[in-house]
């Protein structure tokens, strides 16, 4: 009897720890009724772990229709980076790329990649003439899990370490595309410093939120726009701004199977916002080149199908993490969805070629480098899971780091010889050179 009623005490304490939890921010969530949404109160333990954040918060929109829960959420994450992390510091394991020794040059001759005057058109941007690094998306844009060991440590977010947008270390401990272009000019700004989430001042320029879809990137193109007007450093009129924005894998992943008719919501749906979010930019955003980059989620996790063998931790996280193709529930669509998401990649590069989106101050270039991402590296057919997180859903720093290297030559090569899938770190590293030192548009390909 004893053992039994210790039982159901013990099943009970955690429910009304929920309950008491809920009230609090249920009157919490009353008190802020009064005046609506308001984002400036987002974090209710904000002053507790003294982060620095910006005003004008950015959660994914579905997070931000309820107050309770983003409260919750923001407060819940906040402390959790309190006790479990950072991570982004760690210098040892099989998830990093090996460091590059000091006495081996930069890849690339740098003189020169600098315009002596500030160039006029988009279409004459050497790599140097970038001032302001950006960039939109979901958690393969906020580097989650990148330097995880364990699953718990699956919601802390290394910014630093994102591909095209952190800017930890330099590109010899961490080669990301901000990394790279710091080689290019030393001035450049706006890249994630370290750990964060994007509220926090470290994010910089990265508004990228987890569980975010395309249906949420014009609202994040929107506070991207606002948090970069805001700052002091930022001439609006006169700086080269690259955008990063990458986008897809929840649609896929936690989306699709909840549509009545997943054709058409991807089909046209998904398309619209992806419009409406580059139209925004086009009009609000002077003298930008955009990166329009279909994810690499949906490819990296059918290449997984193939892989020798997988981390027990990956059956645990992939029917959480990604629902729609790994839980039970619809994996009969499977294929249908693996089908959409091809489409989808599709559909980028067709509206990237839409001529609302291109001026002598704005274009926008498809990258496809990770349209067939996958653990095998694409010359020798080798599998390398340390590209992967614990997770087996995110990229680990080294797979942001092979990410930044493919991107990079993306940039590089003309439209139409754009490489796509993995190689390995370094193997391949293009430059510009003195003959076409352009980053490659449509118009100068
Ligand atoms: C947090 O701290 C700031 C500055 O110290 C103060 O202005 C603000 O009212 C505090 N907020 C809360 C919710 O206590
Ligand atoms: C889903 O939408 C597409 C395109 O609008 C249509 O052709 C198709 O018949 C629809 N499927 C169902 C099951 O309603």
């Amino acid at each position: 009897m004893h053992t039994m009623e210790l039982r159901l005490r013990k099943k009970r304490i955690f429910p009304m720890l929920l309950l008491l939890l809920l009230v609090g921010v249920l009157s919490l969530d009353y008190v802020s009724a009064q005046n609506r949404i308001n984002r400036q109160r987002g974090n209710i333990l904000k002053n507790l772990t003294r982060t620095h954040e910006y005003d004008n918060h950015i959660v994914t929109s579905q997070l931000d229709a309820s107050t309770p829960i983003r409260m919750f959420y923001r407060g819940f994450r906040e402390v959790y980076n309190r006790l479990l992390g950072p991570t982004g510091g760690r210098l040892q394991g099989a998830f990093l790329q090996p460091h590059v020794m000091p006495n081996v040059p930069f890849p690339c001759d740098t003189r020169g990649m600098r315009s002596s005057k500030v160039p006029t058109s988009v279409h004459q941007l050497r790599p140097g003439d970038i001032d302001i690094i950006s960039a939109v998306g979901d958690s393969l844009t906020s580097a989650t899990a990148a330097n995880s060991i364990a699953l718990w440590e699956l919601l802390i977010e290394n910014r630093g370490l994102a591909w095209c947008i952190g800017g930890q270390g330099t590109w010899r401990t961490h080669l990301t595309l901000p990394n790279i272009i710091k080689e290019f000019n030393p001035k450049l700004f706006g890249y994630s410093l370290f750990d964060s989430y994007n509220v926090h001042h470290t994010a910089q320029f990265n508004v990228a939120e987890n569980i975010a879809t395309t249906t949420d990137m014009p609202y994040n193109a929107a506070k991207l726009v606002d948090r970069m007007k805001l700052d002091p450093r930022v001439k609006w009129e006169k700086h080269w701004k690259l955008l990063t924005f990458m986008i897809g894998g929840n649609d896929f992943c936690s989306d699709v199977c909840y549509q009545t008719n997943a054709t058409e919501w991807i089909n046209e749906v998904q398309e619209k916002y992806l419009i409406k979010t580059l139209l925004y930019l086009k009009h609000n955003m002077p003298r930008t080149i955009v990166n329009l980059v279909p994810t690499p989620l949906i490819s990296l996790s059918f290449s997984m199908d193939k892989a020798p063998h997988l981390p027990f931790s990956c059956y645990l996280s992939r029917p959480i993490e990604c629902s729609c193709l790994f839980g039970p529930r619809y994996s009969h669509r499977r294929n249908l969805y693996h089908q959409l998401e091809r489409n989808f990649a599709k559909i980028m590069e067709r509206v990237s070629y839409l001529p609302d989106f291109h001026s002598d101050d704005f274009t926008v270039v498809y990258q496809p480098f990770f349209k067939e991402a996958s653990v095998f590296y694409q010359r020798d057919g080798k599998a390398d899971m340390s590209i992967m997180s614990v997770d087996c859903v995110h990229l680990s720093q080294k797979g942001h780091a092979v990410s930044a290297n493919g991107l990079w030559n993306n940039m590089l090569e003309p439209t139409g010889s754009k490489t796509v899938g993995f190689r390995k770190l370094f193997e391949d590293f293009k430059c510009p050179t003195v003959a076409n030192p352009y980053i490659r548009t449509y118009f100068n390909s």
